[in-house]
């Protein structure tokens, strides 16, 4: 089993789209995905609405999701760690333990070299707009990144 963990500041908009994302592109018997912010704000809070209603609006239903705060043991379970922008990636690395743990940590948008800004932008005090942009900058990380986890040439 290879696990994933996507991280973002509040766990209730952006993770838990990545999360939902990854999850219905790869075999279930073979990865399993989480995520997990780095605040402790939305811990067991379902993912914001605005989230559920864009991922509904492509198939995926994220609702069944709760909030978590990341922990270290994270670095133990997990074999990559996904953040969303570089305030996350910083706040990751600074509960890294050693080499090994730092390894495991990267922006979900590093994976698209199409693309030059790699954050994805916080949509919570925006509007549905920005939830369907970040809905399909992560889209489109989790279709590259789904080929890669599954050694499949890009
Ligand atoms: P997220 O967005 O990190 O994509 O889940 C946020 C959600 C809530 C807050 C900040 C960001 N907040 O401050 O409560």
């Amino acid at each position: 089993m290879t696990s994933i963990l996507m991280v973002c500041l509040g766990n209730i908009c952006r993770s838990p789209l990545a999360h939902g994302i990854l999850e219905s592109k790869l075999p279930s018997n073979q990865f399993y995905v989480d995520s997990a912010g780095t605040a402790n704000y939305h811990i067991g809070d379902a993912p914001d609405h605005r989230s559920i209603k864009v991922a509904k609006s492509h198939g995926i239903d994220i609702s069944n999701q709760r909030g978590r705060q990341f922990k270290v043991s994270d670095f133990d379970t997990f074999d990559f760690i996904f953040t969303m922008d570089d305030s996350n990636y910083q706040n990751v690395l600074a509960l890294a333990r050693n080499t090994n743990d730092i390894a495991k940590v990267k922006c979900i948008l590093d994976v698209d070299y199409s693309i030059e800004n790699k954050q994805v932008p916080d949509p919570y005090y925006g509007d549905d707009l920005g939830f369907e942009h970040v809905f399909q900058l992560l889209d489109k990380a989790c279709i590259l990144l789904s080929k890669k986890l599954q050694n499949i040439d890009i």
